[in-house]
């Protein structure tokens, strides 16, 4: 993939705030996300000879392609719900790899249904990277409050109907703001609630810039080092695609999908997804099912985040199956 310009540096810093995803360098035509803690999957996944991975959040293959490179005679089966990434980055894969990589459309919140339909085997070790691609951020229509689109959001258009404009023109006010209080943790949830909603009946909601300026105009310009809409936009998107009820119904379905010894390795961008691991993980240690191995979640350091400030809020947590 070409990488032909290079963002302005502001905008670039503006962005990572944002998403607290990061950038990358972008294409004209196409963004190619940066794979965050790759030594750290490694460790933790630690893959042999002959056994099979799972990567239930393909993007742009990085990691994938880290352990099938890690691993000569190891095969990987890999999945995303975003069909325009599978095939933008994983057909180049599928060819330079063949048989070792299988590459499955599907949603890991499915994935009791999904492996009995795909017939995937029990694997030895399964890594899901949460959260969006930086494909999302930069080309996709909704994610960015920095960049004029249709306020969308969505990862997966096939599998979800609800945009945010959806949400956003027809939740009454005490949905929209608990979806900002508690998804985002924003502090002026109950005034950005008050006030979209008194805007929608003059125009309703159709833009990504609508609803920044908007939010800009409520929270005072001295109580934020980031852009003033970020909580709303992360808030928002966590919403229309569900993804806290998508890891919990994940980690239980991933749980029977590994084989005794097998390992699982979860990152997440949130406090709040990176508590549904943690407490999960807990629950069947306690049980006697799993083994924690990161007593202490694992984050990326200094020198990453330079390079890749998306890695700045990764956390690691990895676990392995006793039973
Ligand atoms: C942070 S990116 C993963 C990046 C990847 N590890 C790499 O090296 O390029 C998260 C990916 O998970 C996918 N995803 C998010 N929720 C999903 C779900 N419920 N089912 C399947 N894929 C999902 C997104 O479409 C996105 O491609």
């Amino acid at each position: 993939m070409k990488k032909q310009s290079r963002r302005d540096a502001s905008q670039r810093k503006q962005e990572s705030d944002e998403v607290e995803l990061g950038l990358d360098e972008q294409s004209s035509t196409v963004t190619v996300h940066k794979p965050v803690l790759v030594a750290e999957v490694l460790e933790y996944l630690n893959p042999k000879p002959k056994k099979i991975y799972l990567d239930v959040t393909f993007g742009a293959g990085g990691h994938t392609r880290a352990i099938l490179e890690k691993e000569p005679q190891c095969k990987v089966i890999a999945l995303d719900w975003d069909a325009v990434s599978l095939e933008t980055f994983g057909d180049p894969l599928k060819e330079e790899f063949g048989d070792r990589l299988r590459l499955v459309w599907g949603n890991f919140a499915l994935l009791y249904s999904l492996v009995k339909k795909e017939k995937i085997p029990q694997v030895d070790g399964i890594l899901a990277d949460f959260g969006t691609s930086q494909m999302h951020i930069f080309d996709r229509p909704g994610f960015s409050f920095s960049r004029d689109s249709a306020l969308d959001m969505r990862m997966s258009p096939a599998h979800q109907q609800v945009t945010a404009a959806h949400v956003l023109n027809t939740s009454c006010e005490a949905k929209l703001y608990g979806i900002f209080a508690q998804l985002g943790e924003e502090r002026y949830a109950r005034q950005i609630a008050k006030a979209i909603v008194l805007q929608r009946r003059r125009e309703p909601f159709q833009t990504t810039i609508q609803l920044a300026e908007l939010v800009k105009t409520i929270i005072p310009a001295y109580s934020r080092k980031t852009n003033p809409a970020t909580k709303v936009f992360q808030a928002l998107r966590l919403y229309v695609n569900r993804e806290l009820a998508n890891i919990s119904a994940f980690l239980p379905a991933a749980f029977t999908q590994l084989k005794k010894e097998g390992r699982l390795v979860c990152i997440s961008f949130h406090s709040l997804e990176d508590r549904l691991v943690k407490d999960y993980f807990n629950e069947q240690e306690n049980k006697g099912t799993l083994q924690v191995l990161t007593p202490k979640v694992i984050v990326a350091g200094d020198e990453e985040v330079k390079n890749n400030p998306s890695a700045r809020s990764a956390k690691l947590r990895a676990a392995q199956k006793i039973i």
